[in-house]
């Protein structure tokens, strides 16, 4: 019999088997665990892989665009990745990107747009050097929402659909290890929301994945995507140091799951952090638990629980000392979450603990950082 390969070009179709709020009711976000049953895949995975889900596009999106585009959703069109022919609404539904246009897509309609005041307004926002204002028009407008706008710009349906990017997987990094869990995969995920150009939106993976798809069928597209280097070291007694806010403490749940059931004996530091304790403390029993036991040593800082904001670079360099003398042991270092702001603040923080407790120069440390990452000690998973 031949055997199933399951990867990006031929994903397995995973179950879930159970899905719960991390947040409680009264916070400002929702992150939800998700468990996806992957029996009878013979798909494996390490700690520090992350899972590639392909979602499909909300029906209410889909709905808007097909009205925008004033059609029925039963015309037929060919998608130009597959040369099949299939119905608008499938197309829309599975294929093609309806949340997130192209430069070159708004430049279009920029040009065909005969209605100076609005051709003016695009052009301002395809203008060099206006990348802000582009990604403000981004993030305020989908595709439906430009149709609108735009509506004295006329495409056929197969114009329009040639002109939009493909619907792509999402990463999760997965926050189980197979050692604790046998043939499941667990995600830790934010659910995006937010309020733009006078509608909620919602991001396309999250709401698929925590408020569309039925539990206990098979539906949910996946495969697996291997870490580069992220994940524990070879020696089981070395010790770690895990900085993960947010949604970015996934993959160090995994760490522990997998260091506990294999005994290891090296010892873990974990830095949490979230906006309020009494909301949002994800797996908060399983950390505090492994604390009571002296397996793991924990700090955690939540930003909102009082005046003056506390991240997990404050902890760390409350912890400075200390923090030193681990990496001096050989611990490593990993980073996991929001790229955009903590991982530069975190990088900056291990700077100043490197210079305050190793009486080092400035560039005696950043030196020694760029040497730990070479020596992938200095991991990060940051998106
Ligand atoms: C290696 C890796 C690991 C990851 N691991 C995790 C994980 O463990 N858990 C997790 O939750 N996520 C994780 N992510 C992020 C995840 O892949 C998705 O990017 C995220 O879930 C959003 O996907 P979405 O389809 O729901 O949103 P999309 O539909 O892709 O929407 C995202 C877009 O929404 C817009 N947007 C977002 N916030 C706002 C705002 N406040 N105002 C206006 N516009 C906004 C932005 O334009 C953004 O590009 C990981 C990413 C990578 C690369
Ligand atoms: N596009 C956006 O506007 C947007 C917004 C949020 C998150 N995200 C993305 O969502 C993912 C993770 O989000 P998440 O909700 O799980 O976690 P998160 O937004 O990273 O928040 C987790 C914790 O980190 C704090 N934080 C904020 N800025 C920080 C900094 N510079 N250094 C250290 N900690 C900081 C937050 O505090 P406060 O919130 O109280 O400041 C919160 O307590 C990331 O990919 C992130 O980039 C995107």
């Amino acid at each position: 019999m031949e055997s199933l390969i399951y990867n990006r070009h031929h994903p397995f179709l995973a179950t879930i088997k159970e899905r719960y709020n991390l947040t409680r009711e009264e916070s400002i976000k929702n992150t939800q665990h998700v468990v996806l049953d992957i029996k009878g895949s013979g798909l494996t995975y390490k700690v520090g892989d992350s899972l590639g889900i392909f979602p499909i596009n909300p029906q209410d999106i889909v709905n808007k665009t097909l009205l925008a585009m004033r059609a029925q959703g039963s015309e037929l069109i060919i998608s130009k990745h597959t040369g099949k022919s299939m119905s608008l609404r499938d197309f829309l539904t599975t294929k093609a990107n309806v949340t997130d246009l192209s430069k070159k897509f708004l430049s279009i309609i920029a040009q065909g747009q005969p209605n100076q005041k609005k051709r003016e307004t695009l052009e301002a926002v395809l203008a060099e050097g206006a990348q802000e204002k582009f990604k403000a028009y981004l993030q305020s407008h989908e595709l439906w929402d430009i149709l609108e706008e735009n509506h004295e710009v006329v495409f056929s349906l197969q114009e329009l659909c040639n002109m939009l990017m493909p619907l792509l997987p999402r990463l999760y990094s997965i926050s189980s290890s197979m050692s604790a869990v046998g043939e499941e995969v667990h995600l830790t995920v934010g659910v995006l929301k937010y309020h733009t150009n006078g509608y909620q939106r919602v991001g396309v993976c999250t709401h698929y994945l925590c408020e569309t798809v039925p539990l206990h069928q098979p539906v949910v597209p996946i495969y697996i995507q291997p870490h580069h280097g992220f994940t524990l070291p070879s020696h089981s007694d070395t010790p770690i140091i895990m900085i993960g806010p947010g949604t970015g403490v996934a993959p160090f749940r995994a760490f522990m799951q997998e260091r506990m059931a294999k005994e290891a004996q090296g010892k873990n530091w974990l830095f949490f952090g979230e906006c309020n304790r009494a909301t949002d403390f994800y797996y908060a029993d399983y950390w505090t638990s492994l604390e009571r036991q002296g397996k793991l040593r924990l700090d955690v800082a939540f930003s909102r629980d009082q005046q003056e904001k506390i991240y997990v670079q404050h902890r760390m360099l409350m912890q400075g000392a200390d923090l030193y003398r681990w990496i001096n042991e050989g611990a490593y270092i990993y980073v996991c979450g929001d790229a955009a702001r903590m991982a530069k603040d975190v990088e900056s923080a291990l700077h100043e603990i490197i210079q305050v407790h190793g009486k080092k120069s400035e560039a005696e440390a950043k030196a020694l950082v760029k040497h730990l990452r070479n020596e992938k000690r200095y991991l990060r998973d940051i998106y």
